[in-house]
């Protein structure tokens, strides 16, 4: 983050404004409309002093005044601790003022960092657009029924359920339909009526393969109201950060021989929480279903007898084809896909292979990358050829995306330079031979051949 936001209330305080021009009159405009008491001045202390700042000054603004008059208005307010704004001078600002959507009380203020300001208010016209105009009123309904909403329900996840329920529901309506004192009765009705300790719930919600933009809008919308969230390494940053920022975050591992916290543990973790009446979120990398051990977390709390409901996610052999351009099935390549695990129990690969060898197949292997040998040699063994097209592809849909082709034979002694330790799924079968760079991103460096 380059800047930090924070909200001033600036309500009956001093706001200081140097020049004239539309840049220093529209920004005035807003310290006025956040309530500052304003003085204005042309120019300002010649000889830098510090004089010409109003007593109790909060905040300084500047623009359309002689440079030396800008420059010496910064140096006074750094002298004093007055956070000061030129205008388009960021050596002579100490905070930089955003792009703002003002419905009172909500506001918004959007900030590129001063890296683009075009970009900030861009986004600030797409977000007006997505706002209806009473906005601000549903905030100032729910202000009004605060001290009510905590005595009644004093339990801060059922008072979020419950204001979650009812700013998007009919109150909402009819807010924004104009309709306050209705809306008004509708809230004192359900508040009357509102559960006042419900029963917590897991949602096993499939995170897809890292990028924030392949989420589900459902899974969207349960991280924004989720109380925990209970997360495992395949699920990064770009994700996490679309959470509720007050959320707990409880991360239990997951990695190869490397769990840090043992499945009976997760599944009890998520038990307890329920049962503390708090939604929790079991977050999981790609789909909860395809070798997430979700079914057994699902199983776990349905014995328990706590509520369970499952998000899917976009699982780590579509994300990957996708991205690299292999598609699963093709009218002329392959008519079954086969999602397969590559992982092995007492040192053995325990697959049937014979049915993977059959034609007209693509098989995608997860956590396969160290047992290439192991899965070559049972396919050869049952009839595949040795030069079928693979495709190996580690970190797929990420910005850290990385493509391995080769064929069967082979493949296993090129992984061990090129594998950077990050997830791979394995793809194999003649699709992988249509392989188009044109297809990926350009952000997808690809090495090797299949030596056709
Ligand atoms: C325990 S499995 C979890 C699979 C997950 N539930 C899914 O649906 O994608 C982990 C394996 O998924 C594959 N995988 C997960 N994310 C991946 C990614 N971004 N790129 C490549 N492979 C990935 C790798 O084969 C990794 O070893």
């Amino acid at each position: 983050m380059r800047h930090f936001p924070a909200f001033l209330n600036l309500k009956d305080r001093a706001a200081f404004v140097l020049g004239s021009g539309d840049a220093v009159e529209i920004k005035a405009g807003l310290l006025a409309r956040a309530g500052a008491v304003l003085h204005r001045a042309p120019r300002f202390g010649r000889d830098g002093q510090a004089g010409d700042l109003p007593e109790g000054c909060a905040i300084a603004i500047g623009s359309g005044a002689p440079d030396e008059d800008l420059e010496a208005l910064f140096h006074a307010c750094q002298e004093r601790g007055v956070p000061v704004n030129i205008v388009d001078r960021p050596a002579l600002s100490s905070f930089i003022m955003p792009s703002i959507i003002d419905r009172a009380p909500v506001t918004i203020g959007i900030s590129t960092g001063g890296a683009a300001p075009v970009l900030a208010r861009l986004l600030r016209a797409r977000i007006e657009s997505m706002l209806p105009p009473a906005l601000g009123r549903l905030a100032a309904l729910a202000e009004r029924f605060r001290e009510l909403l905590r005595s009644t329900i004093p339990s801060p996840p059922a008072r979020r359920r419950f204001l979650d329920a009812v700013l998007t529901g009919p109150v909402a309506d009819l807010v924004l339909a104009g309709r306050e004192v209705e809306a008004e009765a509708a809230f004192s009705t359900a508040l009357s009526k509102a559960d006042r300790a419900p029963p917590g719930i897991v949602h096993l919600v499939g995170a897809g393969p890292g990028a924030g933009d392949l989420l589900t809008l459902r899974a969207l919308r349960l991280l924004g109201e989720a109380d925990v969230i209970v997360h495992d390494r395949l699920v990064g940053n770009e994700v996490l950060e679309l959470a509720r920022r007050d959320a707990e975050r409880i991360y239990v591992g997951k990695q190869r021989a490397r769990h840090c916290l043992p499945q009976e543990g997760i599944n009890e973790l998520l038990i307890n929480l329920a049962r503390q009446g708090k939604r929790v979120v079991r977050l999981k990398g790609g789909d909860p279903f395809i070798f997430g051990r979700g079914g057994e977390e699902l199983e776990a709390c349905r014995k328990a007898g706590v509520a369970c409901e499952v998000v899917p996610g976009v699982t780590a052999a579509l994300a990957c084809a996708a991205s690299a351009g292999i598609p699963l099935t093709h009218r002329d390549h392959a008519r079954i896909v086969t999602f397969v695990t590559g992982h092995t129990k007492d040192g053995r690969l325990d697959l049937d292979f014979a049915a993977l060898s059959r034609p007209e197949q693509t098989l995608a292997v997860y956590m396969g990358v160290s047992t290439l040998r192991k899965l070559r040699h049972g396919l050869v063994a049952e009839g595949l050829d040795p030069m079928t097209p693979v495709a190996l592809i580690e970190s797929g849909g990420t910005d850290g995306q990385r493509v391995l082709l080769g064929t069967l034979d082979g493949i296993a002694e090129k992984a061990a330079q090129w594998h950077q330790g990050g997830p791979v799924m394995t793809l194999v079968g003649t699709v992988v031979a249509g392989w188009s760079p044109s297809l990926t991103s350009s952000r997808a460096p690809v090495v090797g051949s299949f030596g056709l």
